[in-house]
């Protein structure tokens, strides 16, 4: 979604301009490419450097300042823009847009803007809730340009109110679940149920020693991010609470491949779509200790006996009616051998296949790159790309199902 998007970031005089630059980073991150043009008031807040800096080209501020080699620079950057988005946007800046006011570099370019614009506003609670602000921000809605509603919190002034910039997180979430919901690849998803499972389990010895494994979940979040933005109804169950939940998913916190095996079990009737990204233990061990096993200095040896975990895809497709089942193979040898394998005996309409041999994609990294196995079709392979990315390629292969 991000990849070498044309980004541009509008900053104006507010007190939140120092979050948008985590902002920026975290675009970054994700493969946009990011410029700058700020008002005069921003700077009084933050210098042009900082932001000159971070986006690695010049920042413009003044409307007849010549900081490119274009003579018209306003409508050279509105022309490179693909994504424009209006951080923190003050008062000020939603009045001028909302009545086509065009009088410094800022403005003038945002009414040079034909690609999609956000407007992350942040002010006082007082300025938010004054009537006149609110008919600008409605006039600006009529004009299909998207307003994020600020956060109710603890205020520069010292007292609480609605108004705060949300945090980074929350604003990317409010972008990408915008962009997805225009998708019309992914249309056919929308009010489906979907059930998905992240993490790696973990298998207890003792009270205080599991087996587990290198997943971090952020595949299966990554589908839940998709799927919900795309109008479905989302169940994540998962084993980590390291990750940041998306907004609207239902969320089941779990440790063990029982009690993941329980989860899915009690709400795989009623969905439409299970993806298991999760990484579930093949064994445990087949006895837990009630206590912390003490360290035995004698025999200086300690043997662990390991059982078969119950194979939760197998059991599902056993029951499954109208479901689409889609599981995974994460596998460090002979990938597509294995998956082709998986795929026949698990009973599962999808497999995704994935390397985690690799250390730049698969388990703990934000990238991947997999095979899609499903019967009677080609494989289908994704190269590397964002966990984000993958899930809405493979989102959208499902989507074709129910269109
Ligand atoms: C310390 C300080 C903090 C301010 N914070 C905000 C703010 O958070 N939101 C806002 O809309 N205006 C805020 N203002 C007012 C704007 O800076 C002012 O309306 C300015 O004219 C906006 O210009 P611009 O929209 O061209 O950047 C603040 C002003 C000061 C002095």
């Amino acid at each position: 979604m991000w990849k070498d998007k044309h980004v541009t970031f509008f900053i104006t005089g507010g007190i939140a301009i120092y979050k948008v630059i985590d902002l920026i980073r975290s675009l970054q991150k994700k493969g946009a490419k990011v410029r700058v043009a700020m008002t005069k008031e921003a700077m009084r807040f933050v210098g042009k450097a900082t932001f000159q800096t971070i986006s690695g080209h010049p920042v413009q501020t003044d409307l007849f300042e010549q900081v490119t080699s274009s003579p018209v620079a306003h409508v050279e950057l509105a022309d490179w823009t693909e994504l424009a988005i209006v951080a923190p946007a003050t008062a000020n800046i939603v009045g001028k847009m909302a009545n086509g006011i065009a009088d410094d570099f800022v403005s003038t370019t945002l009414l040079a803007v034909s690609t999609p614009v956000f407007v992350i506003p942040a002010m006082n609670n007082h300025m938010w809730q004054n009537p006149a602000l609110q008919r600008n921000l409605n006039l600006l809605k009529q004009d299909d340009i998207q307003v994020m509603p600020p956060d109710d919190g603890p205020l520069a002034e010292g007292y609480s109110g609605k108004g705060r910039f949300p945090d980074t997180f929350a604003v990317l979430n409010f972008i990408e679940t915008n962009l997805l919901e225009k998708n019309e690849q992914l249309q056919g998803l929308k009010h489906k149920r979907f059930l998905i499972t992240a993490g790696g389990t973990r298998a207890y010895i003792d009270p205080v020693r599991y087996i587990s494994n290198r997943s971090s979940g952020k595949m299966g979040y990554a589908f839940a991010q998709v799927a919900r933005a795309s109008g479905a109804e989302v169940t994540l169950i998962s084993t980590t609470n390291q990750l940041p939940v998306p907004v609207g998913v239902h969320l089941i916190s779990v440790e063990t491949v029982t009690e993941m095996q329980q989860a899915v079990q009690q709400n795989f009737a009623d969905a439409d779509i299970l993806i298991m990204a999760a990484a579930v233990s093949d064994y445990e061990p087949v006895q837990f200790v009630d206590h912390k096993i003490k360290k035995n200095s004698k025999t200086k040896q300690f043997t662990l006996e390991l059982k078969e975990t119950p194979d939760i895809l197998k059991s599902l497709t056993a029951q499954k009616k109208k479901q689409i089942v889609v599981g995974f193979a994460a596998e460090t040898d002979d990938l597509l051998q294995n998956a082709e394998a998986k795929l026949a005996s698990k009973g599962a309409d999808f497999i995704i296949a994935n390397d985690v041999s690799r250390g730049d994609i698969g388990f703990n990294v934000s990238e991947n790159a997999v095979t899609i196995l499903q019967r009677q079709h080609a494989n289908i392979t994704i190269p590397k790309m964002s966990k984000q990315m993958i899930a809405k390629k493979v989102l959208e292969i499902l989507a074709k199902r129910f269109s």
